[in-house]
């Protein structure tokens, strides 16, 4: 192997694992909860906010939920042990979608950021994001379409 090709493939196994770790850390940080739909409510059960790793139980502080109504997906903060919010992951200044870091939600796009409640931060956006009416119960969590 002449310095170029080990050159070569040392780039791409370079390349290959930080996609890898990158991925790999996409699908933990982003947990999509199940959830069922029904009456204009979308029914996620309290138990898809916790983690359990190597018999240690976590509680995830957000879950995000796909529903047939909606393009964009919505994303459930548990702020306190009965307070949540959900607020849809469509920036509000051009429509990319958002992703989550810890309690804020970031667009890609042109860096606007929001609270976990969808509160504008940061520019370009200058619109709160769409929220949503939670109520719940000893078992589940609706979220009011
Ligand atoms: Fe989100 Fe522009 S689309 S900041």
């Amino acid at each position: 192997m002449d310095r170029i090709d080990f050159i070569k493939s040392c780039g791409l196994v370079c390349l290959g694992t930080t996609a890898f770790s990158l991925l790999e850390s996409c699908a933990s940080a982003n947990y999509f909860a199940a959830n069922t739909y029904t009456e204009n409510k979308v029914l996620i059960k309290r138990s898809e906010f916790v983690k359990i790793e190597k018999d240690k139980k976590t509680l995830r502080k957000y879950v995000l939920v796909k529903t047939e109504k909606l393009n964009f997906p919505i994303c459930v903060f548990q702020i306190s042990e009965n307070n949540y919010s959900a607020v849809l992951m469509e920036c509000t200044h051009k429509g990319c979608e958002l992703h989550t870091q810890g309690d804020y939600l970031i667009c890609p796009c042109h860096g606007s950021e929001f609270t976990n409640t969808g509160v504008v931060q940061n520019p370009p956006a200058e619109q709160n994001l769409k929220t949503f009416i939670i109520t719940s119960d000893n078992e589940n969590i609706y979220v009011q379409l």
